[in-house]
C-alpha cells in the first residue's frame, strides 16, 4: 500500500501558524508519529507553497500510488488547476482539512477538490490525516 500526503501553501508553518486554529504541533513531528504507527504502509509526504508543484506531484503519484491524501490549503478554494489534476488521475484522492472550513469564512466553503474526491475529512485537527489513512486500509 503506497500513500502520499500532499500539503499545500502555509502548511509548512504548522506549529507556529495560528495555533488556536491549527494547533501547536509541527507537521514533521506528527508525520514522524504517523510513519511509526503505520510502518506497514509506504507513506510519503510532499509540501509546497507553489500551485504548479502541487499539480506536478498529483500527476506523478496519480497513476501509481494507491491513495493521495490532499490538503491543498487555500488553493482548495481557488485552484481549478488542482481540481482538474484530481479529476485527471486514477489514484483516489481523499481531501482533508485540519480546521472545520464550514465553520469559518464563507470563501472557505467552496472546494474545487471535493467534486472529484473519493471522500472528505474536515475539522479533526491533525487527526484528519490519520482518519484519511484509515479510509484507505
Ligand atoms: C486548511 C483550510 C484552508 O481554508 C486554509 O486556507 C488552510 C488550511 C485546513 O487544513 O484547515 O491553509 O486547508
Amino acid at each position: 500500500m503506497k500513500i502520499i500526503i500532499i500539503n499545500g501553501p502555509n502548511l509548512n508553518l504548522l506549529g507556529k501558524r495560528e495555533p488556536e486554529i491549527y494547533g501547536s504541533e509541527t507537521f514533521e513531528d506528527y508525520y514522524f508519529l504517523l510513519k511509526k504507527k503505520y510502518s506497514n504502509i509506504e507513506l510519503h509526504y510532499f509540501q509546497s507553497n507553489i500551485e504548479g508543484e502541487l499539480i506536478t506531484k498529483i500527476q506523478e503519484a496519480g497513476f501509481s500510488f494507491d491513495g493521495i491524501i490532499l490538503n491543498a490549503a487555500a488553493y482548495t478554494h481557488t485552484s481549478i488547476g488542482i481540481g482538474d489534476a484530481v479529476k485527471a488521475i486514477t489514484t483516489p484522492v481523499v481531501e482533508v482539512h485540519i480546521s472545520n472550513t464550514f465553520s469559518r469564512e464563507s470563501f472557505r466553503h467552496q472546494s474545487y477538490i471535493s467534486p472529484n474526491a473519493k471522500g472528505i475529512i474536515i475539522g479533526f485537527g491533525l487527526d484528519s490525516y490519520e482518519l484519511a489513512i484509515k479510509s484507505f486500509l
